[in-house]
């Protein structure tokens, strides 16, 4: 029987909280990407040039954070949710970490994720393409900022 899986990066808990509500609604595993080093309020001011965040959407193409090393078995997930939040109108980076660390050949992920504002996605799978097999399907899931019901998600998931 196929299962669906859902992974997320969550840095202030805002997509993490999506990821949970997604994986109840369509009876989900979830998988959390984990940093090394958690990021502190002071990491996120995205906006300021000196912090952590900032620099690394800066050095995005090039540099990779330190992802906890857990164990990940994909055999069996046909159908992969994967949930960030948007750096940069891009995926933050150390999902970029994860996705070089695993092998999605022949596998579909679909992508979702929260935003400040930002409702488009295609920056953010362009983002991860460079990190993928050029067997895995990629599909622009959509942006889940606001008020989701369980049968709002189910109705949408199931669709992709
Ligand atoms: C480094 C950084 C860059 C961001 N860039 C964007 C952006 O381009 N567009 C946007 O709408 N929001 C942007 N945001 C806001 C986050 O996407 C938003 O707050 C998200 O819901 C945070 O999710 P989390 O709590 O799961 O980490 C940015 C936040 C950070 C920290």
């Amino acid at each position: 029987m196929s299962k669906n899986l859902v992974i997320y990066f969550s840095a202030g808990g805002h997509t993490k909280l999506k990821a949970i509500q997604l994986a109840e609604a369509i009876e989900a595993d979830i998988f959390e990407i984990e940093p090394v080093k958690k990021y502190t309020k002071a990491d996120l001011l995205w906006m300021n040039p000196l912090s952590r965040s900032f620099r690394e959407v800066a050095t995005r193409k090039s540099k990779r954070p330190e992802i906890v090393d857990k164990e990940l078995d994909l055999t069996g997930y046909n159908k992969i949710f994967l949930g960030f939040p948007i750096w940069g109108w891009a995926a933050p980076s150390i999902v970029n970490s994860f996705l070089e660390k695993h092998d999605f050949s022949g596998k579909t992920i679909v992508v979702f994720a929260t935003s400040g504002g930002t409702m488009k996605l295609d920056g953010s799978v362009k983002s991860l393409i460079p990190s993928l097999s050029e067997t895995t399907i990629v599909k622009e899931g959509r942006v889940l900022n606001g008020e989701w019901t369980k049968e709002e998600l189910a109705d949408w998931a199931k669709d992709l």
